[in-house]
């Protein structure tokens, strides 16, 4: 549903990889709000990600930490919001488990500092929205069988998934002792253009691309629930203006692979796009050590955003992933501009070895 109403809304990592989704969708469907994109821009966020929209008239770009208090106080001093999307997160669980301290700052800290500087801002206003995006894994894992629903209890084990159910319990906190107007949505993998390559498929599609080994965690059976990002952008933004404060909505596509599944469905799609002969890509594929604490299976009951909101998923998994491997491909330059620097210590450390 369109809403003519002005608002100011501040997206925190808005230059990750759904934060500039989620952007581009904001700025373009409703050029009457005016959308804040705050972001610090670690290794994981890119402006590169927003050329396409950085111009707009109703776009600003912020640059800063949210662990920085006395700045977000002063931020939320300056500019009256009307809501908060809050993404800015370290969202990957390999570098959780080699400095969980990082996690802790950004996703706990951050996220408390972010729920003050609204809780000020906000007393005796009316009409806010706290929004907190939160992830599937706080839910731990399953066996082979059923769902995790709004009621499925926590339990994180990651030191990620950790960090996120204890931001999601100061979220709920702060509705429940201040009356702090909240929203939280958990969703399952995301996956789609200007995603940083640590993660699984477009770490995959870089190695292919240069011809180097696909590290499989384990015996490659963990079950995933992929979505498409644009679809997990969508249902933020109805989530958002139709959801109720308080509530939490879970996000996913039905849409479960089994890794190794996942990973010959995309090297068959690579060789294709690639012009190389059937079965090229899968001899890259390489067992190695699996990651600690590996959480076997995720899946998503989306039930309640589907029946009460009216969302669903749009595209077929095959369609949107050969859209993403293409993607990745004619942009060459996004991919090595995002794989040099910094981050170039991390790909090539030993960690993915048997
Ligand atoms: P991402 O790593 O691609 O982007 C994170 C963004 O946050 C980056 O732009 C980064 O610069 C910014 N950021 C990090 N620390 C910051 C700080 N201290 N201050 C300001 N900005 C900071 O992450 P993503 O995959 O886009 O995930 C976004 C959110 O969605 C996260 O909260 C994550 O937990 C959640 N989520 C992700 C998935 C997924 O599959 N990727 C699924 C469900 C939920
Ligand atoms: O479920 C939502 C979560 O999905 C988000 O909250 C996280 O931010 C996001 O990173 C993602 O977490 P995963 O750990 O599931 O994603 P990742 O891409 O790291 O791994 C997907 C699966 O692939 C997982 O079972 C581990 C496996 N894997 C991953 C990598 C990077 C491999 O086998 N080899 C690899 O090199």
């Amino acid at each position: 549903m369109m809403d003519h109403k002005q608002r100011k809304i501040l997206v925190t990592g808005g230059a990750g990889f759904i934060g500039s989704h989620l952007i581009r969708l904001l700025i373009n469907k409703y050029p009457n709000y005016h959308i804040y994109n705050l972001d610090k821009l670690t290794y994981a966020g890119n402006l590169e990600n927003l050329t396409d929209v950085e111009k707009a008239p109703n776009y600003t770009f912020v640059k800063g930490d949210i662990t920085d208090g006395p700045f977000i106080q002063e931020l939320f001093g300056k500019i009256d919001f009307d809501g908060v999307i809050h993404l800015a997160a370290e969202s990957h669980v390999d570098r959780s488990i080699e400095n969980p301290t990082a996690f802790v700052e950004t996703n706990v800290l951050g996220t408390v500092i972010l729920l003050n500087a609204a809780k000020t801002a906000w007393e005796g206003k009316e009409d806010k929205l706290f929004y907190h995006v939160s992830t599937d894994e706080v839910y731990g894992s399953l066996g082979e069988e059923g769902f995790f629903t709004e009621e499925t209890p926590y339990d994180p084990r990651s030191p990620y998934s950790s960090a996120k159910a204890s931001s999601d319990h100061f979220v709920r906190a702060y509705y429940h002792t201040y009356g702090l107007p909240v929203i939280i949505s958990n969703c399952s993998n995301n996956y789609g253009s200007h995603q940083f390559p640590e993660k699984l498929i477009p770490l995959f599609i870089n190695n292919i691309k240069h011809n180097k080994a696909l590290p499989v965690y384990g015996d490659g059976k963990y079950t995933r629930d992929w979505l498409w990002v644009v679809d997990h952008a969508k249902a933020i933004d109805l989530i958002y203006h139709s959801g109720l404060k308080g509530e939490t909505y879970n996000i996913g596509g039905k849409n479960e692979w089994k890794n190794i599944e996942l990973i010959h469905l995309l090297c068959d799609i690579m060789d294709e796009e690639l012009g190389k002969p059937s079965g090229t890509s899968r001899e890259l594929i390489t067992y190695v050590k699996d990651r600690p604490g590996h959480d076997r299976r995720y899946a998503i009951d989306a039930e309640k955003l589907e029946s009460k909101l009216g969302w669903k998923a749009t595209i077929t998994f095959k369609e949107g992933l050969r859209e993403t491997i293409k993607w990745y491909l004619s942009n060459e330059s996004w991919l090595n501009n995002v794989t040099s620097g910094a981050y170039k210590d991390y790909y090539n450390k030993q960690y993915h070895t048997a």
